[in-house]
C-alpha cells in the first residue's frame, strides 16, 4: 500500500461534548470535541478550548464546567451551540438545564451522559488553554446503564471527524480491550 504525506491537522474520529458553563446566573453550552481523559485516579478530563470562546472566560470564572454528550437526536442544537457565541447569544434556553452537585457546570437533561466538574489546572498553549478538571459527578440515564456502568450498546454517542467536518454514530464493537492481544503477548514471552 503507498503511503500519502498529509497536512498534520488530521484527527481521528471523536466523542462530542456541550461544556456547559455558568455567566451572570445564565447557562451557556459550546459544542467541543477535543476534549480526553487524563487520569484515573482522581479521574482527569480535558478539553482544549479557544481563547475568543465566551466559555472560556467563564471556566477561569467560576472554576467549573460540564460535560454532557448528545446523541443524534440533538445534532442541530449541538450544531447551533458550535456556531453561536455566548457572547453576542442567549443559549441558555437550548435544552433543559438542570444542576447537580457542582453550581458552575450547569447539565442537560436531554444528554445520555454528563459529567460535573471542577477544574484542576489550566496549561496556557497561545491559542487555547487545555482545561484539566476532576470529574466530580457523572449523572446518566438509566436506559442507558447496566450493572452501574455505561452500557455502550445501549446509548448513541455523536461522533465528529475533522478536517471533513461531519458528524456520525458509532459502529460495530470488534473485540474487548485489554483482551483480544492477550494471545499474541503470551507468544511474546515465549
Ligand atoms: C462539532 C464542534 C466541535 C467543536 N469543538 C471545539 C473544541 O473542542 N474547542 C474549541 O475551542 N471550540 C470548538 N468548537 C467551536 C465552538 O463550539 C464555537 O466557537 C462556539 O461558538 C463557542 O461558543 P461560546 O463562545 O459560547 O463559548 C467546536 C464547534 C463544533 C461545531
Amino acid at each position: 500500500m503507498e503511503k500519502v504525506r498529509l497536512d498534520p491537522n488530521q484527527l481521528p474520529p471523536m466523542p462530542v461534548a456541550l461544556v456547559g458553563t455558568l455567566a451572570e446566573g445564565l447557562a451557556n453550552f459550546m459544542a467541543a470535541a477535543w476534549i480526553t481523559r487524563v487520569t484515573i485516579k482522581p479521574p482527569r478530563i480535558g478539553v482544549g478550548i479557544n481563547h475568543r470562546q465566551w466559555t472560556h472566560g467563564r471556566i477561569q470564572e467560576t472554576g467549573a464546567f460540564s460535560l454532557c454528550f448528545p446523541g443524534p437526536d440533538l445534532v442541530e442544537k449541538t450544531d447551533y451551540c458550535g456556531l453561536a457565541s455566548g457572547r453576542n447569544a442567549d443559549k441558555s434556553a437550548v435544552f433543559d438545564v438542570y444542576y447537580g452537585d457542582t453550581p458552575g457546570a450547569p447539565l442537560i437533561r436531554e444528554c445520555p451522559l454528563c459529567f460535573e466538574v471542577v477544574l484542576d489546572q489550566a496549561v496556557d498553549l497561545a491559542t487555547h488553554t487545555f482545561f484539566i478538571g476532576e470529574i466530580k459527578t457523572v449523572w446518566a440515564d438509566d436506559a442507558i446503564v447496566a450493572d452501574g456502568k455505561i452500557a455502550v450498546e445501549k446509548w448513541n454517542p455523536l461522533l465528529l471527524t475533522m478536517p471533513d467536518n461531519r458528524y456520525w454514530t458509532l459502529g460495530n464493537h470488534v473485540a474487548d480491550a485489554w483482551s483480544v492481544g492477550k494471545a499474541l503477548k503470551k507468544g511474546e514471552a515465549k
